[in-house]
């Protein structure tokens, strides 16, 4: 699937500007500056496909990419601290919500989570939208190159352990680093077996 063509769509700011609901989707959410769009980039192949930067609240849109004929990957806006003005994140973070609770062919959520923080609130309550709306998520742990010494294991402990109270949680827990490439095959046959 991933040796295949992989190429941005389009970029969407309203439920109405959706693409047709006509194929498999998985998109990737998660915090502010997570990794979603450097995960994309790792998964694909390519450096810049999706636009990755430092500052958090990069991705400001619902960016569509199209995988073969079959799939569509999803970037999202981040949820949490963004810097960018307050009426455009309210904006971004409604239709960030509606689109995870109100999208028929989102097959799952890929849940990122930073290996060096673990689940915060704000994933909680994204987790408890997705719990609510019976969206299948799955956890990945990103930036698995940073924590050091016993401290991802911890973290995977920890996930673990959090996810059992989650009834549309996949209990498989990836790690990834989008930096050292650890991960990134697991992930793409994680989403190649969906069909
Ligand atoms: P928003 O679009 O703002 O929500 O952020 P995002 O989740 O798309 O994060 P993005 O991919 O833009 O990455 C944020 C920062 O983290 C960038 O500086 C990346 O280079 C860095 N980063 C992403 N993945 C990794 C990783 O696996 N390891 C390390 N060390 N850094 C990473
Ligand atoms: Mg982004």
């Amino acid at each position: 699937l991933f040796a295949g063509p992989c190429d941005f769509l389009k970029g969407v700011v309203a439920m109405d500007g959706l693409p047709p609901a006509d194929r498999l989707e998985v998109c990737f959410a998660g915090r502010s500056n997570v990794g979603k769009s450097s995960l994309i980039n790792a998964l694909t192949g390519r450096k810049a496909l999706a636009r990755a930067s430092n500052t958090p609240g990069r991705t400001q849109e619902i960016n569509f990419f199209t995988l073969g004929e079959q799939f569509y990957l999803v970037d999202l806006p981040g949820y949490g601290f963004a810097e960018a003005p307050k009426p455009v994140v309210e904006k971004w973070q409604a239709l960030l919500r509606a689109y995870l609770s109100g999208r028929p062919t989102l097959r799952r959520v890929m849940l990122l989570i930073d290996a060096r923080h673990g689940i915060k609130a704000v994933d909680e309550e994204i987790m408890t939208l997705l719990n609510r709306a019976a969206v299948t998520f799955q956890v990945v742990l990103t930036k698995a190159d940073k924590p050091r010494g016993g401290a991802l294991n911890a973290t995977v402990a920890e996930v673990a352990e959090r996810l059992g109270k989650q009834p549309a949680a996949f209990p498989e827990i990836l790690l990834t680093s989008s930096e050292s490439g650890a991960g990134i095959e697991q992930l793409r046959a994680v989403i190649a077996a969906m069909h």
